[in-house]
């Protein structure tokens, strides 16, 4: 099968496209044949390395372990371990492999009970490709809030794939969102379910006046000490980055031990459950893919230096076509 490889960290072009064997599943596992998958900052993130002293323990201190990337899916379960029961040759599927990565291929194993489900009957194998990471890294924070006490908040990237799945699932639970974006996707952030939008080329949030219960940087540009102030009482502050000298984490272990403004670091975890509620609420027109380029597996290379931007609009979609 075709796939995405690379042996080395480093730049994008590092990553080439070969023929690689395909995967045999495991008693407990599914052969999924992908149509679709993404580039996403977290694959950028282990090829690089971006935290070298973070990824290089878990994924070679030299070499890459994990040589093909990839952790969104969207594709046809081809054939089944003797142990699966609930899913069957045919079935269409989506979800994320986060950890393991694998996506950046033609075909990939995964648990039955692994963090897949039925696609959602209402889109394509380009939307539903582009669903997970984002939805499930937003969920991971969004979770540790108590929506019946906030009444505000306010989310920062609200374009990106975290920010506007943050701004979807915010609305669903129930508050007052205000997102933080470019001129270009102000109507894009208002028609995701944002109550107010502010373009940050024009204004500086932190000098309007405006106080929020939670502020939710999804795209790591701003600080705790920049945005304590314009947080109210008891309110807190997740971010998606470390930040300067990892200081998000040494700020949630500190900041707990006080009554005070909170910093909120919690550390992703993918979950099946969470794949079905994102089905769910697709199905139930509550949520939906923003997909920003669509590119052909042998334009890999080109799609990677577009997501390092920083400049994406929700995802960059990888169509895989099989021939
Ligand atoms: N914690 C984790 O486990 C984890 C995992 C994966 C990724 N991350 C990190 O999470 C962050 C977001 O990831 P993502 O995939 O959502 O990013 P993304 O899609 O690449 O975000 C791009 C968006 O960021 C916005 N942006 C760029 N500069 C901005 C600024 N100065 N102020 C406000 N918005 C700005 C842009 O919006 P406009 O076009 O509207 O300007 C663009 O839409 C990244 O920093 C990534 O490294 C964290």
């Amino acid at each position: 099968m075709k796939a995405i490889v690379h042996t080395e960290y480093g730049s994008p072009e590092v990553l080439h496209l070969q023929e690689v064997p395909k995967p045999i599943p495991k008693d407990n596992e599914v052969l999924i044949k992908i149509h679709a998958t993404t580039v996403n900052r977290n694959d950028c993130g282990f090829r690089k390395p971006e935290y070298p002293f973070i990824i290089r323990p878990i994924n070679g201190l030299f070499k890459p372990k994990r040589k093909i990337l990839g952790t969104e899916l969207a594709g046809e379960i081809e054939s089944i371990g003797k142990n699966v029961k609930t899913l069957k040759p045919g079935d269409k599927v989506f979800g994320l492999s986060a950890w393991k990565f694998g996506a950046h291929a033609e075909y990939i194993s995964v648990p039955e009970d692994g963090s897949i489900s039925f696609m959602p009957t209402n889109i394509s194998y380009n939307e539903a490709a582009a669903i997970c990471d984002g939805a499930y890294l937003a969920l991971n924070n969004l979770r540790k809030i108590n929506f019946k006490k906030i009444k505000s908040i306010l989310i920062n990237g609200a374009s990106g794939s975290i920010g506007s799945s943050a701004v979807q699932l915010a609305k669903y639970y129930g508050t007052s969102i205000t997102g933080l974006c470019n001129t270009k996707n102000l109507e894009l952030i208002k028609s995701l379910g944002a109550d107010f939008v502010i373009d940050y080329t024009k204004e500086d949030f932190t000098k309007n006046g405006q106080h929020y219960d939670v502020v939710f940087d999804a795209v790591g540009k701003s600080s705790f000490f920049k945005c304590k102030k314009i947080l109210n009482s008891g309110g807190t502050y997740f971010s998606t980055e470390l930040g300067y000298l990892s200081q998000n984490i040494f700020l949630a272990l500190f900041t707990r031990l006080f009554n005070g403004k909170k910093v909120l670091f919690p550390i992703p975890k993918d979950r099946k459950e969470d794949i079905v509620f994102f089905k769910e609420l697709i199905e139930a027109g509550k949520y939906r893919a923003v997909v920003d380029r669509v590119y052909p597996m042998n334009q890999f290379v080109e799609a990677t230096k577009y997501v390092e931007t920083g400049m994406k609009t929700g995802s960059v979609v990888i169509s895989i076509d099989h021939t």
